[in-house]
Order: structure tokens, then sequence, then C-alpha cells
């Protein structure tokens, strides 16, 4: 475990920006991950010395040659955290323009009639994106129902309206407000015994931070990352899609040729950004594996995070020294609080006498960064059919440290202190 290790929790925290203070406000701890993770300092200075560069991609002269090798670089690093020898790897606008242009490519593109399918345990973006496309395209959209109590939506309740003219299915790899994960290799393997042919669509959006990715494993066609959640930076998001989800009609630059999916002027700093990103997960399973293969380290990483992530939750569930964990304080109900998946980094609680607002604020003054959910178009999925009206969310990365779960758990304390 990072934690374990002599020294080693000192050296991942150093290698992110403010990681224990924010440059606005001073001093705190940052569970505010799932909005958006800490940097890594080499993706600053990786911008910084992008965003400098002049010159254009696909010319003779040395810097754009420099330039479009670093894209070559982030592409071949793209594929070794997805573990996507095939298919084709693209950066778009944000992780929601690329979940858009996945479904809108795999809509039009896919045979006409049929159906499309999706969870209620979706994140907008996909939802908002498989319901235009089924409308535009005159299909009925499947909704599965998600489980409120776990949190989840599962391969059986897929099973239970799967059929042959599925064209376009989606699947949330882990929900960004009950944290819970799904079984992606369950669901897609359910999808392809009644509909083999359709195209199956991944939101990998809150998974990717928590390890490397698998896409030949999962059997999909589409898995879409935002690098701000994953110790990037804002500005892009990252797409991969299968073959088969390629040989469609796919909206390019015509004669760009067949394999194209990128439109425009691409940012190398992206890319390059990307790399560092890879760079940290390679070096950090380093750290836990002697082997000289990269993907092998990236899982090594993967595993060591999994580990601290899951000391970090019990922690915050179960308490720390003499600090009562939330599921023991009084009045704290945990959103999802069923079944016993494990949680990617995202603990989700409501509190009886306090205004979700305001213990945003009153943590925010001790000097621990939350968020709060509210049951609006971005989280009313999961919050509407439990009837509240929103939740605080607490949302950590293998990097924040009991020290910083004692300070969310000595706040909590005195929180519940003032409401008697
Ligand atoms: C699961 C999930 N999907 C999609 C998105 C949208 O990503 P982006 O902000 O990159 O458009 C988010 C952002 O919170 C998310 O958590």
């Amino acid at each position: 475990m990072i934690s374990d290790t002599p020294g080693l929790m000192d050296q991942v925290r150093d290698r992110f920006a403010h990681i224990d203070v924010c440059p606005f406000e001073g001093p705190r701890a940052f569970f505010e991950n799932a909005g958006g993770a800490l940097r890594l300092k080499s993706v600053v200075e990786t911008s910084a010395a992008y965003a400098s560069y002049p010159d254009n991609q696909g010319r003779p002269n040395v810097a754009s040659q420099a330039l479009m090798a670093a894209i070559d670089k982030g592409k071949a690093d793209m594929r070794l955290f997805l573990n996507a020898p095939k298919g084709v790897v693209f950066v778009g606008e944000s992780g929601s323009e690329v979940l858009f242009r996945l479904v809108r490519n795999a809509a039009t593109g896919s045979e006409k009639g049929g159906v499309m399918i999706r969870s209620t345990l979706e994140h907008p973006a996909m939802g908002s994106a498989m319901a235009h496309w089924a409308e535009q395209t005159g299909r009925e959209l499947i909704e599965v129902v998600h489980d409120n109590a776990t949190g989840l939506v599962t391969a059986e309740a897929y099973k239970a309206v799967l059929r042959p003219d599925i064209r376009v299915a989606s699947i949330i790899h882990t929900s960004p407000v009950t944290g819970k994960s799904t079984d992606v290799k369950a669901i897609t393997a359910a999808i392809r015994e009644v509909a083999p042919n359709a195209i199956v669509l991944v939101d990998g959006i809150q998974h990717a931070c928590h390890g490397p990715v698998d896409v030949t494993d999962y059997d999909v066609d589409g898995y879409a990352l935002s690098p701000y959640k994953m110790f990037s930076r804002h500005g892009y998001g990252v797409g991969w899609v299968s073959d088969r989800l390629t040989a469609l009609a796919h909206e390019q630059i015509a004669g760009n040729g067949p394999l194209s999916w990128e439109l425009g002027t691409r940012d190398t700093g992206a890319y390059a950004t990307f790399s560092d990103v890879v760079a940290y997960f390679d070096w950090l399973g380093s750290q836990f594996s002697e082997s000289d293969d990269r993907r092998t380290r990236l899982e090594a990483a993967g595993s060591a995070i999994h580990d601290e992530e899951a000391k970090l939750t019990g922690l915050i569930l179960n308490g720390t020294g003499n600090l009562r964990g939330l599921s023991e304080m009084p009045g704290v109900e945990l959103i999802a609080a069923e079944g016993d998946t494990p949680r990617e980094g995202v603990i989700s609680i409501t509190v009886e006498g306090w205004d979700t607002k305001a213990l945003v604020e009153f943590l925010g003054s001790k000097g621990v960064r939350t968020h709060i959910r509210k049951a609006d178009n971005y989280s009313g999925n999961v919050l509407v059919p439990l009837g509240k009206p929103d939740c605080l969310r607490v949302s950590y990365c293998h990097y924040n440290t009991e020290a910083e779960v004692a300070k969310l758990l000595g706040a909590m304390e005195e929180a519940l202190a003032q409401v008697g």
C-alpha cells in the first residue's frame, strides 16, 4: 500500500500542485476530487511549454516534427492506459463532447431502425446524448432503472430488457454521485449475447483516476475520459473507438482516411499532458512492480491506488483514532449504503439538521473542501428517486491521507455539535 511504504506518500504528494494549500483560501484538505482531481506539477509545466510554441503540426521544420512526435507519444500512452492496441484514440473538447460524438456517430452510422438502451445511473452527458440521438434517429430509448439502495445498475437489470435489435447501448463505469462502479464487462457480455452487433459505449470519466482501464477485456466500442478528473487539466477530453465503430460511416474531414476521428488542429499540449499522467501511473506502479512491461506497471499502480482508496473509504466510514466515522455519526445518512461493491473515491451523505450548502461552507471554514450535489439535471437521477433535494459529496483520491480524514471527521463532529 502507498501509505505503508516508507516515504512514498510524501513522494506522491510532492508530485501534485496545491496538494494541501488552496492558492485562494489557504490550507485545506481536498475532498472534491470527483469535481476535478489535483493536477500533476509535470502537467502544469508541460502545458505552459506547449502553449508557448507557435509552430503548427505537419511542417518539415524541427519544432513541428517535435509536436508530431509528442502527439504520437500521447496516442501511444492513451492506448497503453486504455489497453487498446486496436481501434483509434482521439482528443475532443471535453468528456461530454466526446460522449456526444461517440453516441452521435454510433446512432447515425448504425443500421436504421432498432432501439437504443441506457441506464438511469448515467451522468446527463451520456444520458442527454442517448435521448437526443434516439429521438433524432426515430428509435425508442429503453431505460434500465438503477437500484437506489446500492447505487448501482447490474447486468441482471440490463438482461431483463435486452432485445436483438439494440443498435446502441450505453454504460456508466462509475457514478459520480453514488461512487459505485458497474461491472462493464458483465453488462457488455449480456448485451452481446442478445445483440452481438450493438455498439456499446462507456462513460469512464469518474472511474479513470482510480486505475487503468481495459477496453479490450470489456469488449466495448467506445470509451470516454476527462483528463481534468485524472490529474491532467481542463480543455480536452479523450475518446477511444473500436474498429467496429470506426467502420461505420462517421464524421471526419474528407480525405483524411477511414481511420480519422480528429477534427481540426490538435492541441499538442493535450496529448503531452496525457503522457505526463501515464508517466505518473508508470512511476507509481514501478514502486510496486519490477516488471519491464509498462502496462504491467500501470496495472500495479491501479491496484496500489485501489488498496489505498479502500483504506481511505474504511477510515471515512468507520473512523480513525478516537474519531467516529461518517457511518457511526447520528443524523448522517449514506447514499447507496447497501451492497458490497467498493466505492471509487466518492461518499455522499445527508446530515439531519444541516442545510447542505451551509454545511459545505462550514467545512470549508474548517479547511475541508467538499461539494454539494443537488437534485438538478446533473444529480437528480440519483437524488430525486431518494426524495432528497441534495447531498454532501466527499470525494477522495489515493493522495489523500489519514490526517486529512481526521480533519474531515473532526470538522463533521463540530458540525454535529451545532445541531445538538
Ligand atoms: C461520470 C461523468 N460523466 C461525464 C462528465 C462530464 O465530463 P466533462 O466535464 O469533461 O464534460 C462528468 C463530470 O462530472 C462525470 O462525472
